[in-house]
């Protein structure tokens, strides 16, 4: 295993739309190998969820996973998860604010509006079927990773002028955050 290089805004490969795996590269030893690498990478750099293509692979696959993050205190733990080919779609039209940072986008938070419940459908890592119904930030992290598959970044969805540093969020917003999040989350689970 290895930790991989993880692409900072700007860099091109942030920017491309992945390319889907087929069952037969996910079965591939080097496909494996480079799934540990992502949990690991995902891990050494504290994040909640990292994309392939963050590591300079453009495929469909992201890793994501909260369990005691320093990054995200106030998120719901999430098991580890690989998500292959992963489809999102929204079950309802309700949105909340995200606060999101990215592993991609140094020190730099701010506010996204993303479906309260999305549907997903993917693979796991061995090609069996993931067809689940997510709220919540755990919604919230779903759309960020599936968003990197396509080229975007939560700056593009962002309302600028809620942009913080991390610092500054903790100071100002989080408070305020972690308050409206919690509601949200007693309301329509994780
Ligand atoms: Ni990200």
């Amino acid at each position: 295993m290895a930790i991989r290089k993880i692409a900072q805004i700007g860099h091109p490969v942030l920017r491309q739309v992945a390319r889907e795996v087929t069952r037969e590269e996910l079965a591939s030893p080097k496909m494996q190998a480079f799934i540990d690498d992502l949990v690991e990478t995902m891990h050494d750099a504290d994040g909640a969820g990292l994309a392939a293509i963050q590591v300079y692979e453009p495929i469909r696959i992201c890793a994501i996973e909260v369990r005691n993050n320093p990054r995200y205190p106030y998120k719901p733990p999430i098991p580890l998860t690989i998500l292959v080919n992963p489809k999102l779609t929204p079950v309802t039209d309700e949105m909340f604010e995200n606060n999101e940072g990215c592993l991609s986008v140094p020190n730099l938070r701010g506010v996204v509006k993303r479906y309260v419940s999305v549907r997903v459908q993917a693979w796991d890592r061995h090609g069996n079927p993931i067809d689940e119904v997510v709220h919540g930030l755990k919604a919230g992290t779903y759309q960020h990773e599936t968003d990197h598959l396509d080229g975007k970044i939560f700056v593009d969805r962002a309302d600028p002028s809620t942009f913080a540093t991390w610092t500054e969020f903790e100071r100002h917003q989080k408070a305020a955050f972690v308050e409206k999040v919690t509601q949200l989350v007693a309301r329509v689970g994780s």
